[in-house]
C-alpha cells in the first residue's frame, strides 16, 4: 500500500482517504462521495481495529460483509480498497500508541476508556501507510472527528480532515453498522435518540437556555422508549467538549444510549435564536 501510495503521488494525483471498519452503509457511501469531490483518487480502508474495542465490547461479533463492501465501494467510485490484516498492523512486539490528554476525557471516552487511544493509533498508522492529502470522517462520531482533528494538528500530519454530515434513515435514526444488532422492536425504540435531540433543538431555537432543562426533557423521551438505558446525555462546547450550562451560543448536544445490548450514539448542534 505504501508503494502504491507513493506511485499515485508521483503520478501527480491527489488522494482522499476514507478509513472504515467495513459493513458499509449509506453513511459510508456519503463519505466516499465526499472523498470523490475532494481528490482525484479515493482510497478506502476496511479494518476492524482491535485496539479501539474494550474487553467487553463487540470486537468478535462486529458485523462483516466483505463482498457487499467491495460492491458498494466500487459503485461509489473508490479507486483502491486497502484491507490489511491484524498481524500486519499489530505484529508481535507492537507497543506504540497515540494518546491525547483532554478531548478523550469527555462523552464516550468516559465509558470507553482506551477507545480513542486505539482510534488515534490506527488512524495515525493508516495516514502513514496511505499518505492521503485529505481524509473524510462522519460527524455522527463527533468526538472521534474532534480528537482526530486535534491529533492531526498536534502531530503535524499533512492531511486535511473533512467532516461529513450524519446520514439518517427516513425516521431520523442515524445510520450505523451497529443498527444491525437491533431487533424489530429495538429498531422502533432506537428513533428516540434522534427524536429527543430534535426536540431539544426545537426548544433551543425557541429560546430555552438552561442545558439542565433540555437534558431533562431528552432523558424523559429516551426513558419512555422501550429497552433503553442512558449512558450519557450532554450539552457541551463543540470545540472543547466541556459541559455548557447556559446555551448562549451554538453548542453540541451528544448522547450514548443502550437499546438492549446495543450502544448507539448521536448528536446535534443546538443554536439559540439570534
Ligand atoms: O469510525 C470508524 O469506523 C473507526 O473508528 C475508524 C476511524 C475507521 C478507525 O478504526
Amino acid at each position: 500500500m505504501q508503494q502504491r501510495a507513493d506511485q499515485i503521488r508521483r503520478d501527480g494525483h491527489t488522494v482522499a482517504f476514507v478509513p472504515t471498519m467495513g459493513y458499509l452503509h449509506e453513511g459510508h457511501v456519503s463519505l466516499m462521495k465526499e472523498a470523490r469531490r475532494q481528490a482525484d483518487r479515493v482510497i478506502l480502508s476496511i479494518f476492524v481495529n482491535p485496539t479501539q474495542f474494550g474487553p467487553n465490547e463487540d470486537l468478535d461479533s462486529y458485523p462483516r460483509d466483505p463482498a457487499r463492501d467491495m460492491a458498494l465501494a466500487e459503485k461509489a467510485g473508490v479507486d483502491l480498497v486497502f484491507t490489511p490484516d491484524r498481524n500486519t498492523l499489530y505484529p508481535g512486539g507492537y507497543e506504540t500508541y497515540v494518546i491525547q490528554t483532554q478531548l478523550p476525557e469527555h462523552l464516550c471516552g468516559l465509558s470507553r476508556p482506551g477507545h480513542f487511544r486505539g482510534v488515534m493509533t490506527i488512524v495515525a498508522k493508516l495516514f502513514n501507510i496511505v499518505k492521503p492529502h485529505c481524509a473524510v470522517f462522519g460527524q455522527k462520531d463527533y468526538q472521534q472527528l474532534a480528537v482526530l482533528r486535534r491529533m492531526t494538528a498536534d502531530l503535524n500530519f499533512d492531511v486535511r480532515i473533512i467532516g461529513a454530515p450524519t446520514v439518517r434513515e427516513t425516521d431520523g435514526l442515524a445510520m450505523s453498522s451497529r443498527n444491525k444488532y437491533l431487533s424489530e422492536s429495538q429498531r422502533t425504540a432506537a428513533v428516540c435518540l434522534f427524536r429527543s435531540l430534535d426536540a431539544a433543538r426545537d426548544l433551543a431555537e425557541k429560546g430555552a437556555t438552561e442545558s439542565a432543562a433540555l437534558i431533562k426533557t431528552a432523558t424523559a423521551a429516551i426513558e419512555a422508549a422501550a429497552d433503553t438505558q442512558i449512558d450519557y446525555i450532554t450539552i457541551c462546547d463543540p470545540d472543547t467538549l466541556e459541559d455548557v450550562a447556559v446555551i448562549d451560543r451554538p453548542v453540541l448536544m451528544a448522547m450514548a444510549v443502550r437499546i438492549g445490548q446495543t450502544r448507539l450514539i448521536d448528536n446535534m448542534m443546538l443554536t439559540p435564536p439570534a
